[in-house]
């Protein structure tokens, strides 16, 4: 293992994401997420297998697979610890889908065989070689399948950013999270942006969600051009963005409509409407500022399966 890679091990064992305590909060996202694709897309989950990269303690996909007991999932991680907790919780919830299995995705991750899903939610940005962990997951992704990723937004990120330095300068070279933690909360720095958001109410739960927001030892933050070199060398041949997150707010995008909570004009309207759905992409990018972003990807031939008049189609970058 790299030397960031351990650094990002060696966090994540200490403080699991996205909490330690067995049978906390249900976590509804990415159950949200995929229900709100299925329906959208018209795309059938029944029956198919998905793997979870980077799953942590499981909260997410645990209740993913609570939603789709006809599915097949594996989720990895890197973290023991994480995969601890993530067993004992699908244990409480007699969870009976989901197979839990220790994988550096950095290292290689092709003895995991070829999948229908492939989510990654916010480990991508985390790895020490995204490009490289990008490229091993696609190889676990079948002709036809879909890939659902969520990276970090970089203009989102200018206040957290702002905040992290200031407890870096102040905790200083050799990175002590406990001082951190307590420094974070001393200054009310705790009120969280979007996906740390998931109101803990305990205290163990609450310092690994400071660790993530404050703390993190490798974070790679992305606009629409970083991702756009990112998914280029990934062997994928298209994406779209599915939706940003916005300060605390979810914002599903649809690259035809100019912002739609922006004043415009019908000068503006048409002018928006000339630009190819790159620009439109790093318009929306400089309106909303977002902190993350959710894509949906695919190989040749899991674009042809959906309606031309979808949404997905309209915000559709070929690579
Ligand atoms: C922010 S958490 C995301 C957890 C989960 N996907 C969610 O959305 O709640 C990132 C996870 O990625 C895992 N991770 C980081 N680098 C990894 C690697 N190289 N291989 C496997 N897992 C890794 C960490 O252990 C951690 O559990």
């Amino acid at each position: 293992m790299d030397i960031i890679s351990q650094k990002v091990y060696q966090m994540y064992s200490k403080y699991p994401f996205p909490s330690p305590h067995v049978g906390g909060k249900r976590l509804a996202e990415l159950a949200d997420l995929l229900n709100m694709f299925c329906i959208e897309m018209e795309f059938d989950l029944s029956g198919r297998s998905v793997l979870d990269a980077g799953t942590g303690t499981g909260h997410r996909l645990i209740e993913a697979a609570a939603a789709h007991p006809d599915c097949r999932f594996l989720a990895i991680d890197f973290s023991e610890v994480s995969l601890g907790i993530a067993r004992a919780n699908a244990l409480k919830r007699d969870i009976r889908n989901v197979e839990f299995l220790q994988c550096d995705i950095v290292e290689s991750t092709s003895s995991l065989g070829v999948f229908d899903v492939v989510l990654v939610m916010g480990v991508l940005h985390h790895l020490s070689d995204p490009s490289r962990g990008l490229a091993h997951l696609v190889g676990n992704l079948s002709d036809n399948g879909i890939l659902l990723l969520y990276v970090y937004g970089k203009i989102g990120a200018a206040e957290r950013m702002r905040r992290k330095q200031m407890i870096s300068m102040l905790v200083g070279e050799r990175m002590d999270f406990d001082l951190g933690i307590d420094f974070v909360k001393e200054l009310g720095f705790d009120s969280f942006e979007y996906g740390w958001n998931i109101g803990a109410d305990d205290q163990l739960t609450l310092d690994s969600l400071i660790v993530d927001a404050y703390l993190h030892v490798n974070e790679h933050l992305y606009t629409f051009d970083d991702i756009l070199d990112l998914l280029r060398s990934s062997g994928l041949v298209g994406f779209a963005i599915y939706g940003i997150t916005s300060g605390t707010k979810g914002v599903l995008l649809d690259m035809d409509l100019c912002c739609p909570s922006m004043p415009k004009s019908e000068a503006i309207r048409r002018r928006y409407k000339a630009l190819s759905v790159a620009d439109k992409y790093r318009f929306a990018d400089l309106f909303y500022k977002p902190n993350g972003y959710t894509i949906v990807a695919f190989k040749g031939g899991g674009l042809n399966q959906f309606d031309p008049s979808t949404r997905i189609q309209r915000n559709l970058v070929m690579l």
